[in-house]
């Protein structure tokens, strides 16, 4: 406990240097008396947060990744935003900062930042909207709603705990080594009742909490649950993300229960589009599709590849193309 209080401290001197002088050389000298933790997880301390306004919007910001919908949900005190009760903790584990689960603590520093996805140079507050509509299936925060403020003002503490110079442990998912076969629905849909339907449930429903104002256990696919617009629709994905963080009770950061083809089939059974409705099932089109993830299931595509393909695999022969062309396969 005490090593992750010290390393807060020199996040947060970190942060002094930057916001004084606010440039890219700024955040060099910062990280050149950082020495970045490589083996520890980072952890953040809530006791930190500044006791003045910008802090007391740090605070909501945190709050509004825990109880998403209880403030912006369908009946939320603040403005009726998500179109599910889900929180955005739910897929960003432990408030955006657990390891291995979308991890965002350096979100803050990568931003603004060119998207493949719309074609164009994103701000954070504009990424915190694509969340806003595609898992939680809603309409746009305003840019300089105090809500939106609230959420760049959490990440903009949280990025102080990380070190400015290289990746940190946990800040990607876990990846997978890909079979040479496809991702199998069929035997993922007998591991999703072993291994997720406890709590999930058999119909992928989740579970409410006490008074239904959100949920114990989310769900996973639905009228309730994420598009098909949305990241974790793409079995790469979702199957790096299962694989650090699911089933919940038998996972630890970078201790992974699941096999990589066991979590690959699990995921092409959860986003198996023939068998689970999903709400606002559009497609969001890459402008320029040689910028396409691989695993996004809407063409047109870049290559000659099946759709089905691009959904389940095997993914190893489209690298190799993309490679053969001198690109670099997205996923
Ligand atoms: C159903 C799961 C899910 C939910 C719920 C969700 N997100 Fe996301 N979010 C994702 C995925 C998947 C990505 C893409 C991560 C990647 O490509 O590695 C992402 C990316 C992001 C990013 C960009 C991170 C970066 O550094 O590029 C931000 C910021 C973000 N989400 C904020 C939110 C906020 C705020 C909420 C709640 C309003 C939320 N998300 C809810 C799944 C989710
Ligand atoms: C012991 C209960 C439990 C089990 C078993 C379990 N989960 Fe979860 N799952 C959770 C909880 C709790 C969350 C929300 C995590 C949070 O808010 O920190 C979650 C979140 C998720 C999410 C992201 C949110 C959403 O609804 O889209 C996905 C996807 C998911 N689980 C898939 C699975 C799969 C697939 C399995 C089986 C391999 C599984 N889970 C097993 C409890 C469980």
């Amino acid at each position: 406990m005490r090593s992750l209080i010290v390393m807060g401290l020199i996040g947060l001197g970190g942060f002094a240097v930057i916001s004084s002088c606010g440039s890219s050389e700024g955040k060099t000298t910062a990280a050149a008396v950082t020495p970045a933790p490589e083996e520890k997880y980072i952890s953040i301390d809530t006791t930190l947060i500044p006791n003045d306004q910008f802090g007391a919007s740090v605070r909501y910001g945190r709050e509004l990744m825990l109880n998403t919908a209880r403030y912006i949900g369908p009946d939320g005190s603040a403005g009726k935003y998500l179109g599910n009760k889900m929180n955005c903790t739910n897929c960003h584990q432990d408030a955006g900062t657990k390891a291995f689960s979308f991890n965002l603590m350096s979100s803050h520093d990568h931003y603004p930042q060119y998207r493949g996805r719309e074609g164009k140079v994103l701000t954070l507050a504009e990424r915190v909207n694509n969340c806003v509509m595609r898992p939680h299936n809603g309409k746009p925060l305003p840019l300089d709603s105090k809500e939106m403020v609230a959420f760049l003002s959490y990440f903009k503490w949280i990025s102080t705990f990380v070190p400015k110079d290289k990746p940190f442990k946990g800040a990607k998912n876990l990846h997978l080594t890909f079979p040479d076969i496809a991702a199998n629905p069929q035997h993922g849909q007998l591991l999703y009742q072993d291994n997720c339907a406890r709590c999930h449930g058999a119909n992928g429903e989740g579970q409410w909490n006490a008074d239904k104002s959100t949920y114990v256990y989310p769900p996973l696919w639905g009228n309730s649950a994420y598009q098909p617009g949305s990241s974790m629709h793409r079995v790469i994905k979702q199957a790096e993300w299962l694989k650090n963080n699911m089933p919940y009770d038998k996972v630890a950061p970078g201790k992974p229960f699941l096999t990589d083809a066991e979590a690959m089939d699990i995921a092409a059974f959860v986003n198996n589009d023939l068998i689970h409705s999903r709400p606002n099932p559009k497609s969001f089109d890459y402008p320029h599709i040689v910028e396409k993830a691989i695993d996004y299931d809407h063409g047109p595509f870049a290559d000659t590849f099946s759709v089905a393909q691009h959904k389940f695999g095997p993914y190893k022969p489209i690298i190799d193309y993309w490679k053969t062309k001198g690109l670099k396969a997205v996923y």
